[in-house]
Parts: structure tokens; sequence; C-alpha cells
């Protein structure tokens, strides 16, 4: 027991200290070259850390050793696989700061089935709360699914008895693909995508391919952050390369679409560390889920962990990151520069839709090769 306390706390000291060196760096970056005048603290630091002392404390509170936690009453209503699994996994700091959601999710009866909670799951991971505690019941499948799944990652339709509807507004892949083509489920209209070349904001994939051969550099494996239904992975295939797709539901299928296509969805949040290994993937996409609306400090760890799982000589590609053009000269401009990477492609135009034009938001698209060695 006394062993167990002790890694624990070596375990949260070695949590706080990630974080406050996390910290220290933001601030770091965060402050102007002038160094003889101490800056005030902004704000949003200051709430970090109050975050940061809170979840400390809570996870101090609420991991008391086995034997403490038996011999004081337990509360009736705390489901017993989340007492049990926060016995296990001491430390999952997001999952903390909201007890409720964790609490709900973990409200189920162990080995039968579980509540049709997808939504759910993905709200907690949205919130950073991730990995999820396992649970212990059978996830809902859908009851006549067909087993002529397609090959083709772009066929004319996908199967709707795949497709657990139950917490979807639209009941069918038609019903999203008439709504707005652009949503990525109406495949005929994306088979031409990544194709063509219609402004210097394109990237051809022959282009791309043609880039990287004579780079002397092989494409085979790549990641595409914030995929969609995968469409960027569908092409790739047919090009023999595998591309594994970073996607989030957010109330439409894009996890069923991905899969049903014959390609790997990953349900991973921008925020989270992509789960693959360092220095091992030729290719990185950020797609459209990729711009402005990240917080630029959470846009410089996603940079660093696609730098991260990109191998020497591989390539990050900015399709059409957009953003005030004003930031993109002083703050995303600068941050891109920060990996130091080789700019094959450096192509920037004004974004002529209404929100572009009120915001005025320019679109980036860059390919930027890795260096061999730092
Ligand atoms: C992909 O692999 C298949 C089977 O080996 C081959 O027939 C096809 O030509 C390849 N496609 C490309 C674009 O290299
Ligand atoms: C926006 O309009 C300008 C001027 O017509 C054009 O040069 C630019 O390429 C357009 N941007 C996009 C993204 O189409």
């Amino acid at each position: 027991m006394g062993v167990t306390m002790g890694l624990n706390l070596l375990l949260l000291m070695a949590m706080v200290a990630t974080n406050i060196l996390s910290l220290y760096h933001l601030s770091s970056t965060l402050q102007t070259p002038k160094p003889p005048t101490p800056q005030p603290v902004p704000d949003h630091l200051l709430h970090q850390l109050h975050t940061l002392r809170a979840t400390i404390n809570h996870l101090t509170r609420d991991h008391p050793s086995p034997s403490t936690a038996t011999a004081k009453t337990t509360k009736p209503d705390i489901p017993s696989d989340l007492l049990l699994y926060s016995q296990l996994s001491p430390i999952a700091s997001s999952c903390h700061n909201h007890p409720d959601l964790v609490h709900k999710y973990m409200t189920y009866t162990p080995f039968s089935l579980c509540p049709l909670d997808s939504d759910l799951a993905e709200a907690l991971i949205l919130r950073g709360c991730h990995p999820l505690p396992r649970r212990r019941c059978f996830t809902r499948t859908p009851p006549k699914p067909t087993s002529s799944l397609p090959l083709n990652p772009f066929p004319p339709s996908l199967p709707d008895s795949n497709v657990l509807w139950d917490k979807y507004s639209c009941k069918s892949f038609s019903c999203l693909g008439g709504k707005n083509p652009n949503l990525g489920f109406d495949l005929p209209h994306e088979v031409s995508n990544f194709m063509s070349y219609k402004s210097e904001l394109d990237l051809p994939i022959p282009q791309l391919f043609q880039i990287a051969k004579a780079a002397n550099s092989v494409l085979r494996l790549g990641v595409d952050i914030g995929g969609g239904t995968g469409t960027f992975a569908a092409r790739m295939k047919l090009y023999n390369v595998t591309v594994v797709t970073t996607t989030m539901n957010l109330g439409i299928p894009n996890n069923e679409a991905v899969a049903l296509r014959g390609l790997v969805p990953i349900h991973a949040p921008l925020q989270q560390r992509l789960p693959v290994f360092d220095g091992v993937v030729d290719l990185v996409r950020c797609g459209h889920a990729v711009n402005r609306w990240i917080p630029a400090t959470a846009l410089e760890f996603l940079l660093f962990d696609a730098d991260r799982v990109l191998r020497g000589g591989g390539y990050l590609w900015l399709d059409k990151f957009f953003s005030k053009g004003v930031d993109l000269e002083k703050v995303f401009g600068p941050l891109i520069g920060k990996l130091g990477y080789r700019k094959v492609k450096w192509a920037t135009a004004n974004k002529n839709d209404s929100g572009g034009i009120k915001n005025g938001e320019v679109y980036l698209s860059a390919l930027l090769q890795k260096p061999v060695s730092k």
C-alpha cells in the first residue's frame, strides 16, 4: 500500500512538473523580448494554473490509498466501475475537470448492453478527457448490417444499415449528402477532390507524388488530421499509400463513414497527442479542421506533434489553413517557421466567401519538408 501511494505521488509530481514546465514554456514564448522588466502573468495562464491546482487537489483528495477508501463509507451513488477505474488509473487529469460527465459515462450495468452514448464519450474526449475509462459492457451494433461492404473507398453509396442513426438528425447517408455536399458524404462528388488544380492553393495528389519523387522521398504512410469522412485517405489508398484519418463526429457519422470506406478512423481530437510512434510517417496533412479557430498555443503543440511523428524528409501539408491576414503574418507564419522546415510550397490567397471578407481572412496552402537531421 505504501508503495502504491508512493508511486501515485511520484506520478503526480511528474505530471505537475510536466505541466509547470509547459506553462513555463508557454509563458516564456508569450513574453516579448524585454527581459529586465517583469511582465504581468496573463490572465489565461493564471486560469490554467488555477485549474491545475484544482486538479491536483482533486487528485490528492480523490485518491486515498485503497485501505482508507474502504474504511470510509463510500457514497452509494458512485458507479462502482468508476471507483475501480480510479484506483487502477489514478492520473487522468482532464477527466477530473468534468466529474459529472465521467460519472454519467460510467453509469451503466457491467456485463450487459452499454447505453447508447457515443455522443457523451465524444463530449468527454473533446474536453480533453482522453483516453476515456474503459468499460465492461457490450457496445450496441446495428441490428441488420449488410455484409456486402464496399472494397472501393469511393463506392456509389454507403450502406445505411451499418450505422446506428439514433443520435443523428439525418437517418441516412443520402440525407447527409443532400444536406451539404461539402460534408463529404456525397461520394461521387468526392471522387474529384485532391485531383485538380483550380488555384494556386491546390496541390493535386499526382503533383505531390512528383514532388516527393523528385526529392527522392517515398510516400507510403500518412496521417490526415481532422479528415472528415476520409476522402484524402481514400484517394491515397488508390495510390497504395496507407493513411489513417483522425476525425470527430460532431453530430454526423464521420467515423462510421471512414470505416465503411475500408479506411482507418482514429477518434481523436486535435488537442490530443497522435497515437503514433515518433518519426515513422512520411506525410501529415492538416485539412479544414485545422485553422484559426484553434488557439495559437494549441496549434503550436499540434504542429510539434506532427513533427514528432514525421520522419526526417517527411512532409507536412497545411491544406487551405485560414486565418486573419494580419495573424498569418504576425502569429501563424512565425509559428510554422519554428519547425525549421523547407518550404516546398507556400501559397496564400484571400478567402473570398462572406465570412472571409468580413474577417479579412486569407488561406495558406503550404507543403513543408522536415529536415533529415536537426
Ligand atoms: C497499387 O497496387 C496494385 C497491386 O499491387 C497495383 O496493381 C497498382 O498498379 C498500384 N497502384 C499504383 C497507383 O501504384
Ligand atoms: C479571391 O479573389 C482574388 C481576386 O479576384 C483572387 O486573386 C483570389 O485567388 C481569390 N481567392 C480564392 C481563394 O479563390
